[in-house]
């Protein structure tokens, strides 16, 4: 083979060479291509169903949030609710109060038309206490026996109930709620310590609203509040009248030590009492005056018998001993801080209204309104009552003392109460008491 020959053929051979080459290159190239496209079709498949994955976990976690955040809002509007009641009750020291209040609070809450509060007496009988709403037109009178009609069920039974009046059916609780109008209705026991002392029922009448489960928790947080409320005012009056009891057995103890000043005490807080009625002075303010007519003279304890009881009439030393009574009453009582209200009227029981008495000289509306009374009580009293160095004035010589005196030693208006309610007594021929 000539030199040319071979070199043609070595040219040819390199053609080949580089043909097959670029071949192969080719199919490398397409073939890394291809992987390349699995590859990315890979991804993006596994890319989508990690996003499905994820969007699946953001949706489960927002409505977990969603549920949290409803769950929040339901907690802290109980809360809301249970803080707003609970402040209107600390200013009613009464049952009639809180049932009233609660009444309220379940129309305003559960958007009722009505709502009425029952008390279990002697676990036996329902009797209503405060009824709020339509409810207002049933007789105040109203009793249920245990186990009658919806709130006698639920007292029975302790259970709460939440019934539909045109699911009726044949079911006695329902059918009654057909016969008096009743569209829905929710009546809940209030429980005292697993104890069910009565209940509380809202209905809607002329409301189509049907009330709801929620609204049945929410009635039951209100009926709670309510027993809570309840309970603890049975305890503190308990208490009060433990306390009273104890202070009177003290006062008696006082009147003892003198044998013409025998239940002295107790018939000027029974005196003290009608006229703070009369005045409808606020309850608090009438437990102050009830205590401290009993203890007012409890200073009397630091003065010795001799004086105490002298029928002859008092040295000027005497008298000073005697008008330190209400000092001595203060140093008694000072350290017990229940009587804390009770202190300032048992210091100016003696304060004149014109300013001359004693322990300070004060006048006129400076002396506590409940020491102003205490003086009339206390007067009429000593003047009704036997004495050593004098006979008891009947009732109408003591009105025309207090009448004489109404401006100058006493307050004009409490004489008044007092003369209108011996007026009333004399009229129903009754003994003042
Ligand atoms: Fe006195």
């Amino acid at each position: 083979m000539s030199v040319s020959q071979k070199t043609v053929k070595v040219k040819e051979e390199k053609k080949e060479l580089s043909s097959q080459y670029a071949k192969v290159l080719e199919e490398l190239v397409n073939n890394l291509n291809g992987t390349g496209q699995n590859l990315n079709q890979k991804s993006r498949g596994k890319g989508k169903l990690k996003s499905q994955r994820l969007l699946t976990s953001l949706s489960d976690i927002v409505e977990t949030l969603d549920q949290t955040r409803n769950q929040l809002q339901t907690k802290v509007a109980e809360l809301a609710m249970v803080l707003e009641i609970s402040q209107n009750l600390t200013e009613g020291l009464n049952i009639n109060r809180i049932a009233g209040v609660i009444a309220e609070r379940a129309i305003s809450y559960l958007q009722a038309d009505s709502a009425a509060l029952m008390l279990l007496e002697d676990d036996k009988q329902l009797s209503l206490v405060a009824a709020k709403g339509l409810s207002e037109h049933i007789p105040k009178d109203t009793r249920l026996s245990v186990g009658e009609g919806v709130a006698g069920w639920v007292a029975k039974t302790g259970e709460p109930i939440l019934l539909e009046a045109e699911r009726a059916g044949d079911w006695d609780l329902l059918k009654a709620l057909n016969r008096e109008k009743v569209k829905s209705c929710i009546c809940v026991p209030l429980k005292y310590e697993g104890h069910t002392i009565g209940v509380i029922i809202t209905t809607n009448v002329i409301n189509e609203r049907h009330f709801t489960q929620d609204n049945l928790q929410v009635l039951q947080i209100i009926g709670d509040i309510a027993a809570l409320a309840i309970e603890n005012l049975k305890l503190f009056k308990k208490s009060q009248r433990n306390f009273l009891n104890t202070v009177a057995a003290l006062a008696a103890a006082i009147d003892a030590k003198d044998a013409y000043t025998r239940g002295h005490s107790e018939r000027v807080s029974s005196y003290a009492m009608a006229i703070a009625n009369e005045m409808q002075l606020p309850e608090k303010d009438k437990t102050s005056i009830e205590t401290a007519a009993l203890l007012h003279d409890i200073g009397k304890i630091g003065i010795p018998d001799d004086i105490l009881e002298k029928p002859s009439k008092l040295t000027e030393k005497e008298y000073m001993v005697i008008k330190m009574h209400p000092y001595t009453g203060a140093q008694i009582i000072q350290p017990i801080e229940m009587l804390a209200d009770v202190l300032p009227l048992v210091v100016a029981h003696h304060e004149r209204f014109d300013g001359t008495g004693y322990l300070e000289g004060a006048k006129g509306k400076e002396i506590p309104i409940g020491a102003r009374i205490i003086t009339v009580a206390d007067a009429f009293e000593a003047m009704t009552s036997e004495r050593p160095h004098r006979t008891a004035l009947d009732v109408e010589q003591a009105a025309k003392e207090l009448k004489e005196k109404a401006g100058t030693q006493f307050d004009p208006e409490v004489v008044d109460i007092f003369l209108k309610i011996l007026e009333r007594k004399k009229a129903l021929g009754k003994q003042p008491k």
